[in-house]
């Protein structure tokens, strides 16, 4: 299967600090690749890469077969044409209803007929459940319907690849399930490929194909995520013996109902 993402020893630094260390990893076309790690351990950062947002003191960064990593800034746009993205902190306009936040990328990308932008809103709200939501306010939302509508958004222009930023951050473990969910779908119904940033490991349970773990920058584990509980690796036994929500039900059985059962 082709590689649609890959990282190859990426050292960043910023503001003095080296920031992501010899980092690689790769993401499979149709498959959901989760970058788990502590708070500050790099993950947002990875995805800015991806995004081109940032670029890399060395390495290189490939997406769909290009390699982006001195892409101009007209280059990158079309590539991140290709990608939705669901940011770490939501950010849904509060002036502007569900179903005109869900149009936004739409307008600004420019060349949809009115029906053609309805048609896509309501489809994509339809998706993750929300089509009746359309006309209401951000502000009349529960924080798991903000994320899907933020999810909505990022799919309504149809992305062959779909970043996630801490998707269930602040989200109770029914809502977080709801999340996976629609991650899931997107891979089976429609071949999206997805990359998941997280701390939540019952989240990358659910989810991955695949993942990456880093730990204060540096990639300490790459593998299925089931590998992780026999990783030998000090950072990742660290990493999930300290995880909440794994203890609550005993190791196993809480990282395999995703904590939702
Ligand atoms: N523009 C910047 N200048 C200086 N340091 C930065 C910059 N952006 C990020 N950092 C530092 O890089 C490290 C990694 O940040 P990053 O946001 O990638 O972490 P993260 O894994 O996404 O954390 P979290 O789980 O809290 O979102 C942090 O120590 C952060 O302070
Ligand atoms: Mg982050």
């Amino acid at each position: 299967m082709k590689i649609m993402i890959r990282l190859e020893n990426i050292n960043l630094a910023l503001g003095g600090a080296e920031i992501l260390k010899n980092v690689s990893f790769h993401i499979r076309r149709g498959e959901t690749g989760v970058v788990l790690g502590a708070s500050g351990s790099g993950k947002t950062t990875a995805l800015r890469l991806i995004l081109g947002l940032l670029k890399p003191d060395s390495g290189r960064v490939f997406v769909d077969g290009e390699d982006i990593t001195d892409f101009s800034e007209e280059d990158l746009l079309r590539v991140r044409a290709k990608m939705g993205m669901v940011f770490q902190a939501g950010a849904l306009f509060d002036s502007m209803t569900v179903g005109e936040n869900v149009a936004y990328r739409l307008m600004e990308k420019g060349g949809f007929r009115m029906e053609e932008i309805e048609e896509k809103v309501r489809g994509s709200l339809r998706f993750v459940g929300l089509e009746d939501s359309i006309d209401q306010m951000p502000a009349e939302l529960s924080g798991g319907m903000k994320k899907r509508v933020a999810i909505a958004r990022g799919i309504a222009a149809s992305p062959a690849i779909m970043l996630y930023d801490e998707p269930t951050a602040g989200l109770d473990p029914l809502n977080s399930h709801n999340i996976s969910n629609l991650i899931t779908r997107l891979k089976e119904e429609q071949g999206v490929t997805s990359v998941v940033v997280t701390h939540d490991i019952p989240l990358a349970f659910d989810v991955a194909d695949y993942t990456a773990f880093l730990h204060e920058g540096e990639v300490c584990y790459v593998g299925g995520a089931d590998g992780l509980l026999a990783s030998g690796d000090g950072c990742v036994r660290e990493f999930i013996n300290h995880s909440g929500r794994a203890d609550a039900g005993g190791p196993r059985a809480g990282f395999i109902n995703g904590g939702a059962g």
